[in-house]
């Protein structure tokens, strides 16, 4: 993570709150797994997005105006014992020199330090309801402030939340960003076209989920999200992360994963038969998902709104089920009725960043928020036809997701995810290869 971008972004919330405001953001908890075994610790999105610092048991503070510093980083202290047994820490020097903060403070001291650091200003920005141990320090900060009031101490008056100035800022990715989502799009295609590779009958979804991480760690990427791996009717479990069964010949796999590199998220699906040929079925329903995103995508331009893409979406998938014989109706009727959602349930895509499901407002004024340079989501439409009486027979299990990831430009949409074919005839070519 650039410290350059990481200053430049401390700044700009520095503006937004003002010489009377305070900013407090904490990194994310060590999480145990079980008995003595931690998850891998991921940082906290907007404490990184904010510090770049790797550590847990850090809060960065935004005083805007502060003599002694406006950023304030506490922080663990160097320990050789305990850094023998689990890695290095930066320590206060470190935060300093490495970190760029003003001045590095011992966590252990938060006590001493932010009731003087709070006091006189006006409103304290801080996300509550999301740690609950900093939301109950900063009661008895405040606390504390007030109980000096007659020593000319003041409490500041006000919590605010500090996401509307955050997030609407992650919402918009830098150059730096985008050469980021880039390279998490550029790995996390290729370990698409490498699990396309390695399918056939007999394989498990275990496996093809092994090829896919083997792709990203051998790039030093980690995963975004639990990998999907779904063969034939798994595919119609919108969230199955159990990959594992045998994937059968005949069958479709769906694949929704998306690596993760510098803190920043790919997000791509691809459904591909498990032998290599889609039966005529299977490529009739895949044709229309892939028609109903090409559609959204085309939406993807400055001036369109939010759900002008799953609007496009819904049309279209809605009339390709009226042709394949799974709707009955006007499709426009049906799309009023939405009727659609007994095969598409989901929404077409979400923002995408730092987060997998990236922060940022999807409606301002509640209208619908207007694409701009600089947004990046996903668009993700699909079809799945669980077994029914109403429905024939040869349609049942095919659950077909096409996912890619989509960075709104002055020259209209530019698609990171593009290595990862989705045409029928690249994918079958790519499988016999
Ligand atoms: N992989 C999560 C999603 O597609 O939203
Ligand atoms: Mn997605
Ligand atoms: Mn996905």
């Amino acid at each position: 993570m650039s410290q350059q971008e990481c200053a430049k972004r401390r700044r700009a919330v520095m503006d937004r709150i003002g010489p009377h405001g305070v900013a407090i953001v904490p990194s994310a908890p060590h999480r145990l797994r079980n008995h003595d075994v931690h998850y891998p610790y991921r940082q906290d999105s907007d404490f990184q997005y904010l510090t770049g610092f790797p550590e847990p048991e850090a809060l960065a503070v935004l005083a805007p105006g502060r003599p002694e510093g406006q950023y304030i980083l506490f922080c663990r202290d160097r320990d050789p014992e305990r850094e023998t047994w689990e890695g290095r820490r930066a320590g206060q020097a470190g935060a300093q020199e490495n970190f760029g903060a003003d001045q590095a403070l011992p966590i252990s001291q938060l006590d001493e330090w932010m009731p003087k650091i709070l006091n006189g200003r006006e409103q304290v920005h801080h996300s509550l309801g999301q740690q609950s141990w900093l939301d109950k320090k900063l009661i008895g900060w405040l606390t504390t402030l007030r109980g000096q009031s007659r020593r000319g101490v003041r409490a500041p008056p006000e919590v605010v939340s500090l996401d509307p100035v955050l997030h609407e800022m992650r919402l918009f990715k830098s150059d730096v960003e985008i050469g980021y989502m880039q390279h998490a799009s550029d790995i996390s295609a290729a370990a698409h076209r490498r699990a396309m590779q390695a399918c056939k009958p007999g394989v498990t979804e275990y496996q093809l989920a092994a090829e896919i991480h083997h792709e990203y760690e051998r790039n030093g990427l980690t995963w975004a999200y639990g990998s999907i791996v779904g063969g034939g009717s798994n595919a119609c479990i919108l969230h199955y992360v159990e990959n594992a069964d045998v994937l059968k010949d005949g069958d479709l796999v769906l694949i929704d994963a998306g690596g993760e590199w510098q803190g920043y998220c790919a997000d791509i699906t691809r459904t591909f038969p498990v032998n290599g040929r889609y039966t005529s079925t299977q490529k009739a329903v895949y044709e229309v998902v892939l028609a109903a995103q090409l559609a959204a995508i085309d939406m993807c331009q400055i001036g369109r709104h939010w759900n002008q893409p799953h609007e496009a979406a819904v049309r279209v998938l809605t009339e390709g089920l009226v042709t394949l014989g799974l709707l009955k109706g006007e499709p426009a009727e049906l799309v009023e009725k939405e009727a659609y959602r007994r095969f598409y349930m989901h929404s077409t895509g979400h923002w995408l960043g730092m987060d997998v499901h990236d922060v940022g407002a999807y409606k301002l004024n509640d209208q619908w928020r207007v694409f701009e340079p600089g947004m990046v989501l996903t668009v993700e439409p699909g079809l799945y036809i669980t077994p029914a009486d109403d429905i024939d027979e040869r349609f049942w299990n095919i659950g077909i997701r096409i996912e890619d990831d989509v960075l709104i430009t002055a020259e209209g949409p530019r698609i990171l995810t593009s290595q990862a074919p989705k045409q029928i005839a690249e994918i079958e070519a790519l499988m016999r290869a």
